[in-house]
């Protein structure tokens, strides 16, 4: 059945290609990101090539206003109704050294990863209860499942994402809303330019993180690492004894 998706940060690598892979099974879309430019040439790109709706609409995670106005700013561009969906696709990471030095960047990640993250997921996941339908998608990362010295502000603005989606998951579990947790590894986009190899096997191509939250979509998954097999990665990476783990350098 053809829905309607906002996806915020659509500009990101991630989420261009969850919104292509939403437009080729027919869904209508709202795209929301920082450059209103950007946004608004994405929209009508995948307009033209899946014959979807899609709107742009200009949205800045450190803007009050852009926060608490999201909900209704996305009804708005849908003819006044609640998208079936949302997928919470934006995100900053500084390089650790970068954050220590400088707080302002320590701040930025907690109210850009997190704090707005929050606030826009409470305002869908309230109303998608009262409505009793709805599907809500947060990208978070293997990164918040342990603190490690090289990336731990990072990890840390994560690691309240993941918990913050797995407990409106129980939340929610009975209202007929649909919470999903995504735990990507490595994939290769701006985000980690010049960190990872693209062709390294441990890096995702951002499609198919898109094609494993299709299919969490699908099968109403509630929690997906991608690719699966940073799950068995990060089991062991939780469970190594702290007197190891402290001995290696992560
Ligand atoms: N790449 C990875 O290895 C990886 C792994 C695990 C999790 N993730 C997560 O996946 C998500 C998507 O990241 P990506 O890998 O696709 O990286 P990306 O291409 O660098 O995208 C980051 C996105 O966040 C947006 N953004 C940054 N600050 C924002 C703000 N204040 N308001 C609104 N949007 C803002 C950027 O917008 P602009 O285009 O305007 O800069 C961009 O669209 C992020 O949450 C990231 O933490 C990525």
């Amino acid at each position: 059945m053809r829905q309607t998706y906002l996806i915020l940060g659509a500009t990101s690598g991630i989420a261009k290609a969850i919104a292509r892979a939403l437009a080729r099974h027919g869904h209508d879309l709202i795209l929301a990101g920082r450059s209103a430019e950007e946004v608004a040439l994405s929209a009508a790109d995948l307009e033209a090539r899946f014959q979807i709706r899609a709107r742009p609409l200009e949205f800045d995670a450190t803007r009050a206003d852009h926060v608490l106005g999201v909900l209704a700013a996305a009804m708005e561009c849908n003819d006044g109704d609640l998208p079936e969906g949302v997928v919470l696709a934006y995100g900053v990471m500084f390089p650790q050294s970068e954050s220590e030095a400088n707080l302002e960047c320590l701040a930025q990640t907690i109210e850009v990863n997190f704090g707005s993250a929050a606030r826009v997921l409470q305002a869908f996941g309230s109303a998608f209860a009262q409505r009793g339908s709805g599907v809500i998608v947060g990208i978070s990362s293997v990164a918040g499942d342990r603190g490690r010295g090289s990336n731990y502000h990072y990890g840390a603005s994560k690691a309240a994402l993941t918990v913050f989606l797995d407990g409106m998951r129980h939340r929610l579990r009975a209202s007929g809303v649909h919470v999903c947790t995504v735990l990507p590894g490595f994939v290769a986009t701006p985000m980690t330019y010049g960190i990872v190899d693209p062709a390294s096997p441990l890096c995702a191509q951002p499609e198919q993180v898109a094609r494993d939250v299709l299919k969490a979509i699908d099968r109403k998954r509630g929690r997906v690492y991608t690719i699966w097999w940073w799950r068995w990665i990060m089991t062991v990476i939780r469970h190594l004894p702290e007197a190891v783990f402290l001995r290696t350098n992560l």
